[in-house]
């Protein structure tokens, strides 16, 4: 696992922008390149940047291919709170060259929810697998909305949210957690760790614990986050006010061991 410690949010955030740009760039197969991506307020950094270098022309979305990480049950694409509206608002709608048939976000409105995991994981796998999934993380650890107990070896399916992720993203259905949808579609942990590589950004005080347990943790269904473990291809990306919980050996180690790595 590479942990990448940046000053601060906007460092990180570059960090992380210019690393999967540098990613697509060098794609250099047939088949198109296929990004696994989150909502939250952790990845706004770094759709901002990407929208920055795409609209200067620096970087080409014409041959990428997109994935989401899940969506809640019972929201439309007009609903300002659901991931599609979201990723429209935040990424895609800026974008020049992203095609919107590339786009995939799992459907909340679905009528058979299983028939659409199971066909989202089939279409992951036609193109191939996920070349790079861009996560968050949750306060306790989850990643896209697996919460704690979820195998380590889920798959795409129905999620039910805990009455502590609900009071968290309350802050965004006026702050109240009974208006947070109880239940969301997710990718599973296991969907996530087959991608070649997986990047979890980790920023801000209230992340910290969270980024010990992924870091120094033990493997355990407690913190999903910390199935990277076992991950060939995990970096995390985080800024120092995140680093408040990690002993100061493992901080020393990775700020010695990236020192002069840029990407
Ligand atoms: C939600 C999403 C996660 C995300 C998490 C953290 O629970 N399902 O994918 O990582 O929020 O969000 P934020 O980045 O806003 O802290």
């Amino acid at each position: 696992m590479r942990v990448v410690i940046q000053d601060n949010y906007e460092k990180m955030s570059k960090w992380a922008a210019d690393y999967i740009a540098n990613k697509i760039r060098s794609h250099k197969e047939d088949r198109p390149f296929v990004l696994g991506l989150p909502t939250g307020s952790s990845p706004i950094g770094v759709y901002q940047e990407l929208v920055r270098q795409n609209q200067a022309g620096e970087l080409s979305f014409a041959n990428v291919v997109t994935f989401n990480m899940d969506e809640y049950v019972g929201l439309d694409h007009d609903h300002d709170q659901s991931y599609w509206y979201f990723m429209h608002d935040n990424f895609f709608n800026h974008l020049v060259d992203m095609k919107p048939e590339n786009i995939n976000i799992l459907n909340g409105m679905a009528t058979d929810p299983e028939a659409e995991c199971a066909a989202y994981e089939e279409k992951i796998a036609s193109y191939g697998g996920i070349d790079l999934f861009m996560g968050g993380i949750g306060v306790d650890g989850h990643i896209a909305f697996n919460e704690p107990y979820t195998s380590l070896n889920s798959r795409t399916g129905l999620r039910k949210l805990t009455t502590d992720t609900r009071i968290v993203n309350s802050r965004f259905f006026g702050n109240d957690p009974e208006k947070v949808p109880a239940m969301a579609l997710s990718v599973g942990v296991g969907t996530v760790c087959d991608a070649k590589e997986v990047m979890i950004l980790i920023n801000g005080h209230n992340k910290a614990r969270a980024l010990a347990k992924t870091v120094e943790g033990d493997v355990s269904h407690k913190w999903t986050c910390s199935a990277l473990q076992l991950h060939n291809g995990a970096i995390i990306a985080c800024d120092e006010e995140a680093c408040g919980e990690l002993t100061v050996d493992t901080y020393k180690y990775f700020l010695d061991i990236e020192r002069d790595q840029r990407l």
